[in-house]
């Protein structure tokens, strides 16, 4: 499958070397991307808010080289990452038709994360939107005439490439990425800004992130996205991906986070009801992920305040709640939750704005 609109024209100028960087945000989804078809295609709408504080910055050199095929070498906090390189080397070659100028250089890529690399979050989704920006900033120096619009789409479509969730990390606040009759300008290609109105109450919302488990992931996205073919599950978790992003258009609009947290929690729970119900089958839970959810609906019950979880692929809790409930859910999770996390660790984000430029 091959994309016109993202061959580029013959380039305008020649670059003998230089060097791009860029910082980009992960993402948490409220209704969940899980199992795709070929060439990145989601099998379902998904919906994520864009982080601010978990990051990844990238930085890009490169310099001419006559051999063939790709060059590069791929360094951690400064030490090299040699088990980074198949990953990038697929990605290459799934972005090369897209990106021509990726041979004829020798790239260092040099890439840092604020959050700790074992802490058991994905870097997927940022550290692919962060290269996949350093390569649009590269084309942008080579065709200086593309816009932003253009710039912040191809970005999207690259790092859909690298990591289907990737393509929800360039932008902020809310992004929508798949396909859904009801959300217009939505795409299986790209992520797009979440075009409809969202209430003040969405504003600086928060996401918590307790980490109960800091160790690798158990199952490998690629892994875990196959289990949902030939799933006995998986038309109706489809069809209910669809009617819950539908259902999320008047929550967004009236703020209604009753409703808001029913969406978010139930997607939580399908997520791992989906691998739980796979073949082969997964728990991906730990008692303390239970421990969690349990302390917490106790504490919404009692309080009355808005906050609710939502899980990735894993073990890790990620706790949501408005900006205004703020003071008493931090108070909760460090007397009540912490306690569940591995060494009391947790990270405190919030709603972001996307990507940056790295001046270098
Ligand atoms: C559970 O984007 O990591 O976080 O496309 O294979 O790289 P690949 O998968 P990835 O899957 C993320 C799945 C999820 C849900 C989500 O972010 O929507």
């Amino acid at each position: 499958m091959i994309v016109n609109e993202f061959i580029p024209k013959p380039y305008t100028q020649l670059l003998d070397r230089g060097a791009v960087a860029y910082s980009a945000p992960s993402n948490i989804a409220l209704v969940k991307y899980w199992g795709k078809k070929a060439h990145q295609i989601p099998a379902n709408p998904s919906i994520s808010f864009t982080l601010n504080n978990c990051k990844t910055a990238t930085s890009l050199r490169f310099e001419k080289k006559t051999s063939k095929g790709f060059s590069f070498e791929v360094f951690l906090d400064g030490k090299l990452q040699d088990d980074f390189k198949p990953k990038i080397e697929q990605f290459f070659s799934r972005i090369e038709v897209y990106v021509p100028f990726l041979s004829s250089y020798h790239f260092v890529i040099e890439t840092s994360n604020t959050f700790p690399h074992s802490s058991g979050i994905a870097s997927s989704a940022s550290g692919m939107s962060a290269l996949a920006l350093c390569l649009m900033k590269i084309e942008q120096q080579l065709n200086p005439e593309i816009s932003q619009a253009f710039f912040n789409k191809k970005a999207s479509f690259l790092a859909r490439l690298g990591s289907g969730s990737a393509c929800r990390s360039i932008e902020g606040n809310l992004i929508v990425w798949g396909t859904h009759a009801n959300i217009e300008g939505s795409s299986d290609l790209v992520g797009i800004k979440y075009p409809y109105e969202v209430h003040h109450k969405f504003k600086n919302y928060r996401d918590t992130i307790l980490l109960v488990d800091k160790g690798e992931k158990q199952v490998s996205s690629t892994v875990g996205h196959n289990l949902m073919h030939d799933h006995p599950f998986a038309e109706q978790r489809f069809a209910q991906a669809h009617s819950n992003m539908e259902a999320l258009i008047p929550v967004l609009e009236s703020g209604d986070l009753k409703a808001f947290i029913s969406i978010v929690e139930q997607e939580a729970l399908t997520l791992h009801a989906m691998m739980m119900s796979s073949n082969p089958y997964f728990i991906l839970m730990k008692p303390n992920t239970l421990e969690i959810i349990n302390k917490l609906w106790a504490f919404r019950a009692k309080t009355g305040l808005h906050v609710c979880f939502t899980l990735d692929a894993g073990a890790n809790v990620h706790v949501l709640f408005p900006d205004n409930e703020a003071d008493e859910v931090q108070k909760f999770i460090a007397t009540e939750l912490a306690e569940h996390c591995q060494n009391g660790h947790y990270i405190e984000d919030k709603l972001g704005l996307g990507a940056e430029p790295i001046k270098i």
